[in-house]
């Protein structure tokens, strides 16, 4: 194992079906890959942690393979959360100035945040992120940086996304019962956001939303902040259960039917095609039309997008979102899931791959990985602003880093 590196960065993405260590090098070049591990999940349920010893031993083996795969010893990382749990919302801080206009400080800034941050929450909730979306400089909205404006009144807005304590506690357990500490906790839709949102996505409104097994995380980003974020408790193992149901087989031949053959709307599939289906116990296959399988997929796929839809349109989003809606995560592979995003959304939707970097292996450049290579993005722009932090004198930058990174303990 070679020594250890405050250049690499490595995260783990504990998903409903996969757990995945990435590993990854910051040069000067830019990021690069330097290994991974991956290992089917158990003890999650809706990618929230309900055995904490088989979540425990899903994480052992992919850090190992990592470990393995890159040579190098790990004993930290960053980790995401995602689940039903999360919960989210805009919230604002201002302070007074006096009557006599003077420049704004850092130390104005830090205690705007620090209105902002005190929300009343349950006991059992945590901050996940407090995003800075803008400030409000007396009546100058739309203001990024304010410091050293001329000012009365200085107000913060903020999104605030939250988790449950006890969630973001297993997975901080499952991580530190194999020797791993937590740098830090990303939302995962937040990390998606990262990884496969473009410039100017970014600007006009997107919403990214990671299908995964368990749940559909959704994070809206407009004007290069984060306007809006939630979960829908409905994944690709829905579909696959709903399969197995309906067409009388064991889950994993359901699983591997939907992957194969599925398909989210009947009619895009030929009425003459005839698929071969294992049945349940020592009764031989049968052959089914492929049409059958849609059926089935159909109305959970379309179920999916209504939800999605009722959520951004309850936030008051669903008009902002010229830059449309991308799909990512293992589940939005299904074929014609975005056709059925589009009809339900009234959106051009597309689907979101994570964005590349030097030396990732092609297997991970897919919808399944795009949180953890988000997660990796995220990490290192935190990191670089906390190191400009340490170079610039004053703590401007910290109150920066703060909020960007947004990880309120
Ligand atoms: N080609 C495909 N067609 C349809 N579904 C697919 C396909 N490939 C993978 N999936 C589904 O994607 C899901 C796994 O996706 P992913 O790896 O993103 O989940 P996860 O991150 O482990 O779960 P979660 O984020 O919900 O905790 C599974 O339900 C699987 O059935
Ligand atoms: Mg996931």
């Amino acid at each position: 194992m070679g020594k250890r590196n405050e250049n690499i960065i490595t995260v783990i993405d504990l998903g409903s079906a996969k757990t995945l260590a990435l590993v990854v090098e910051a040069t000067n070049a830019g990021l690069r890959y330097r290994g991974h591990g991956i290992s089917p999940s158990a003890g999650t349920r809706r990618g929230v942690i309900v055995d904490l010893e088989s979540a425990g031993k899903s994480v052992a083996e992919a850090v190992a393979r990592a470990e393995k795969s890159s040579g190098i010893a790990l004993d930290s990382a960053v980790v995401g959360v995602s689940g039903p749990h999360i919960r989210s919302g805009n919230s604002y801080g201002v302070i007074s100035l006096g009557s006599r206009a003077r420049e704004l400080t850092t130390a104005d800034v830090q205690a705007a945040g620090a209105r902002a941050r005190d929300i009343e929450m349950p006991e059992d909730r945590e901050i996940l992120h407090l995003l800075t979306q803008e400030f409000v400089v007396d009546d100058q909205d739309g203001v990024k940086q304010p410091v050293g404006m001329l000012a009365r009144q200085l107000e913060v807005r903020v999104h605030v996304i939250t988790a449950a304590h006890s969630a973001v506690q297993n997975i901080v357990t499952s991580l530190n019962r194999v020797g791993m500490h937590v740098e830090d906790t990303i939302y995962e839709a937040l990390a998606c956001s990262e990884s496969v949102l473009r410039g100017e996505e970014r600007e006009l409104g997107a919403a990214v939303i990671d299908i995964g097994a368990g749940t559909a995380d959704i994070a809206v980003v407009r004007d290069d902040v984060v306007i809006h974020s939630g979960v829908v408790p409905l994944g690709g193992l829905n579909f696959t259960r709903d399969v197995a149901y309906g067409l009388e087989t064991p889950v994993a031949e359901a699983e591997n039917l939907k992957r194969q053959f599925g398909c989210s709307i009947v009619t895009n599939i030929s009425e003459q095609n005839e698929i071969e289906v294992p049945s349940v116990g020592d009764r031989p296959p049968r052959m089914m039309r492929q049409r059958d399988l849609a059926e089935i997929l159909e109305p959970r796929a379309r179920e999916l997008m209504e939800l999605l839809r009722d959520d951004l349109h309850r936030a008051g989003v669903l008009e902002k979102l010229g830059g449309g809606i991308i799909l990512t995560g293992g589940a939005a592979r299904l074929p014609s899931l975005l056709d059925t995003c589009e009809d339900i959304l009234r959106r051009p939707a597309r689907l979101g791959l994570p964005l590349g970097m030097a030396q990732l292996p092609v297997e991970l450049q897919e919808p399944e990985y795009a949180a953890a290579i988000g997660m990796v993005f995220y990490t290192q722009r935190a990191r670089v602003l906390k190191r400009k932090e340490k170079e610039e004198t004053g703590f401007g930058a910290r109150v920066r880093a703060l909020f960007v990174r947004g990880n309120a303990g």
